[in-house]
């Protein structure tokens, strides 16, 4: 891959608990995402995916291994990487307004520019008008287009998402897939997902990888040959996309049942 935006080499996570306890999470992660690719990760539940998004991003120091972003080696956040969280309500700051929420993420902007880009982003994301709103006064899947809002508001090179959809009902879920899916074609971002949903992940993505049980290590990884721009009602009726789906799926039951001692 030329040039790839986001490595990770040999990347491994030891996490240390209050009792002393000691947890390889990660065990020798590689991976690469290149400009504008959109790459997916999933995986059985703990396998350590939220962890590997956290190191990757720079919100914790890998134990061995190292990231590089843009060209650079990462300690801590850099400027040019946004992350979405899961828990919509607890990433947006209930005591500031939904354009307050959203500035947040312009920080980095000078003022005049800021109110514009906010604007714009709660423009993209389809909340014009609600800017002086608080996010209890807003739904589940309002909440989370706010959280992206403020993620796209700095531009950004490089977009992480961590189970962005997993709190909303269904059709909420495919309703703010196809908002990431439009605005990640409409720019020039690249992005990495963590996802549960095998189907969400083939949907979105240009490459799925599927994590191994924990110490995690990279099982599988499928590229997505579907065209674009894709539909939920076109795409997912594809027998390409219930072929790759089932693929994904195989890799990430086969990694579950190892993790129980199955097979
Ligand atoms: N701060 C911590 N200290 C010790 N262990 C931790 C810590 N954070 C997470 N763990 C453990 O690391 C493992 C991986 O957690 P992680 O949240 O990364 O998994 P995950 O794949 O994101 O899980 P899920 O699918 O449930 O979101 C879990 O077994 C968890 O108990
Ligand atoms: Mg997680």
């Amino acid at each position: 891959m030329a040039d790839p935006v986001l490595s990770l080499d040999h990347l491994s996570v030891t996490l240390t608990g209050r009792d002393g306890s000691v947890t390889e999470v990660t065990a020798d992660v590689s991976l690469e995402v290149g400009e504008h690719e959109f790459v997916s990760i999933v995986g059985p539940s703990g396998s350590g995916k939220t962890t590997l998004l956290r190191a990757a991003s720079g919100l914790r120091r890998p134990t061995a291994g190292k990231v590089r972003f843009a060209g650079r080696d990462v300690n801590g956040v850099p400027p040019g990487i946004s992350v979405v969280f899961q828990e919509y309500n607890k990433s947006l700051f209930p005591w500031l307004s939904i354009g307050r929420n959203v500035a947040m993420g312009a920080r980095r902007l000078p003022p005049p520019a800021r109110a514009e880009h906010v604007t714009d982003a709660l423009h993209k994301v389809g909340l014009d008008g609600f800017a002086s709103r608080y996010p209890w006064e807003l739904s589940g899947g309002m909440q989370q287009r706010a959280a992206l809002a403020r993620a796209l508001v700095s531009d950004p090179q490089l977009l992480m998402m961590d189970e962005p959809f997993a709190s909303v009902d269904a059709l909420t879920r495919g309703h703010l897939e196809d908002v990431v899916a439009d605005l990640w074609e409409r720019s020039s971002f690249a992005s990495l997902l963590v996802t549960h949903d095998v189907g969400e992940a083939v949907y979105l993505s240009d490459r799925v990888l599927v994590l191994s049980a924990r110490p995690s290590r990279v099982l599988a990884e499928i590229t997505v040959d579907l065209p674009r721009p894709r539909s939920q009602s076109h795409t997912r009726q594809l027998s390409r996309f219930v072929e790759l789906e089932a693929q994904v799926l195989e890799r990430v039951e086969e990694a579950g049942r190892a993790a129980v001692g199955i097979d």
